[in-house]
């Protein structure tokens, strides 16, 4: 829970609503699992997913910590850059890439994930990368929610298994020599066993594909998944039982189809920054219709997971005791019914102008946050030892106006 004193001092510097990620924390959850993977397999390297949090000062803060990142688009790429990551830090890994995508990969990361065959003609016409890897659905796939499981046969995302050797033999013919390979079956996961079993099935992928063609691969990427819980009865992921379930099928896959000592790659988001980040809202007005129902300044445009997965975000009330419950719906102020953070829950009796903070909101907060309604942007902010240290303010509204006309300005 954020610090109250910091809270104060916040609400009177910044308007709601904004989030607030806790450095500490975020620094926290890189060592632990860094330490975990490194005890079990010291040759694991950790892509962020830049996708999860891509706050500047959040990537200065993992950058710090030693990892590198994952991308998913130019603007990805650019801000890693801009941060400092190496090329060969950076990593990138798209679906349905464009020509431009690719020439972007290209230049800024020293990975690059394929998403398809038909990507690796796409990238070819531009340049062969220096280590061919495409992203293979191993036709298995768990996740939080639906929207959020991405392997199996209803994944939009990489080559079925059953067509991944064509694809590297293909990749082959054309003059590749150095490969990898990558999968990323699903986010939020808590079960140690789920990692270790996808790995398993990835490494036996690995296996048939490298021993046809006679070569070995540079690395293997589990993409990321690792869960945090949003509730209390779930139970956290047990990080170093996943690294040594993980590390165990690896290596032992490893020295079976004799692969050497290849980079484990892994490629976490919510691990990272999730549990680091809050959302700061102001209740905007109460209502008894045939529910009851309790509105804030933050709404779907801010926090979109409630109303795209029926995520649940636990609620606090840090200025307001529990005396006297009202069992409420808590909604935004967007025009849709899908607007709406929870259903029938108990909070303290709220007034207009009171605070209500949305707990482990740091990852897929800010960057799936839009202007839906005309609604400005959340801030951000970073706090280091009770420390502001990053402070950017909501989007201002007279910002928005500008350049929404800036087109006029260009004459056709
Ligand atoms: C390719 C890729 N890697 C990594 C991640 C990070 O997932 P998570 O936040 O579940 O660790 C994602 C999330 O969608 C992804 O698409």
């Amino acid at each position: 829970m954020i610090d109250k004193k910091i809270l104060q001092a916040l609400l009177k510097k910044v308007e709601t609503p904004f989030y607030v990620y806790d450095a500490q924390i975020i620094r926290e959850n890189c060592s632990k699992l860094k330490n975990a993977f490194s005890k079990y397999y010291p040759d694991t390297e950790i892509h962020y997913a830049v996708k999860a949090n891509n706050c500047p000062e959040v990537l200065r803060i993992i950058k710090n910590a030693g990892l590198g990142v994952d991308c998913s688009s130019p603007f990805e790429l650019l801000i890693s850059q801009k941060t400092g990551f190496k090329r060969s830090a950076i990593m990138y890994t798209g679906n349905y890439e464009s020509p431009e995508d690719l020439d972007f990969a290209l230049k800024y990361a020293g990975l690059i994930n394929l998403d398809d065959i038909s990507s690796f003609y796409r990238i070819k016409d531009l340049s062969l990368p220096e280590i061919v890897s495409f992203r293979i659905n191993p036709g298995i796939g768990k996740g939080g929610f639906e929207g959020i499981t991405t392997g199996g046969v209803d994944a939009k995302f990489g080559i079925p298994y059953e067509k991944a050797l064509e694809a590297y033999k293909t990749a082959f013919r054309s003059g590749a020599r150095r490969f990898g390979i990558h999968m990323m079956t699903g986010s939020n996961n808590l079960e140690p066993l789920y990692f270790a079993e996808t790995t398993d099935k990835l490494m036996h992928i690995a296996g048939s594909i490298f021993s046809s063609l006679g070569v070995t691969p540079e690395y293997i990427d589990i993409g990321g998944g690792f869960g945090i819980p949003y509730t209390d009865d779930e139970v956290p992921l047990d990080i170093e039982r996943t690294a040594e379930l993980v590390c165990e099928r690896f290596k032992a896959n490893c020295s079976k189809f004799k692969f050497g000592n290849p980079v484990l790659r892994i490629e976490p988001g919510r691990y990272i920054t999730g549990n680091a980040g809050v959302l700061v809202t102001k209740v905007t007005g109460k209502k008894e219709s045939y529910r009851n129902y309790t509105g804030v300044d933050a709404g779907m445009n801010t926090l979109i997971r409630p109303a795209l997965y029926n995520a649940f975000h636990r609620m606090e009330t840090p200025f307001k005791k529990r005396t006297g419950h009202l069992k409420t719906d808590v909604c935004g102020r967007i025009c849709e019914n899908s607007d709406i953070f929870c259903r029938n829950i108990p909070l303290p009796l709220l007034d207009e102008g009171d605070i209500i903070v949305f707990r482990d909101s740091g990852a897929y907060g800010s960057t799936m946050s839009s202007n839906y309604n005309g609604r400005p942007r959340p801030g951000e902010i970073v706090t280091d030892s009770g420390k502001i240290i990053y402070l950017k303010e909501r989007e201002r509204l007279e910002k928005m106006v500008a350049l929404h006309y800036e087109q006029d300005e260009q004459k056709p």
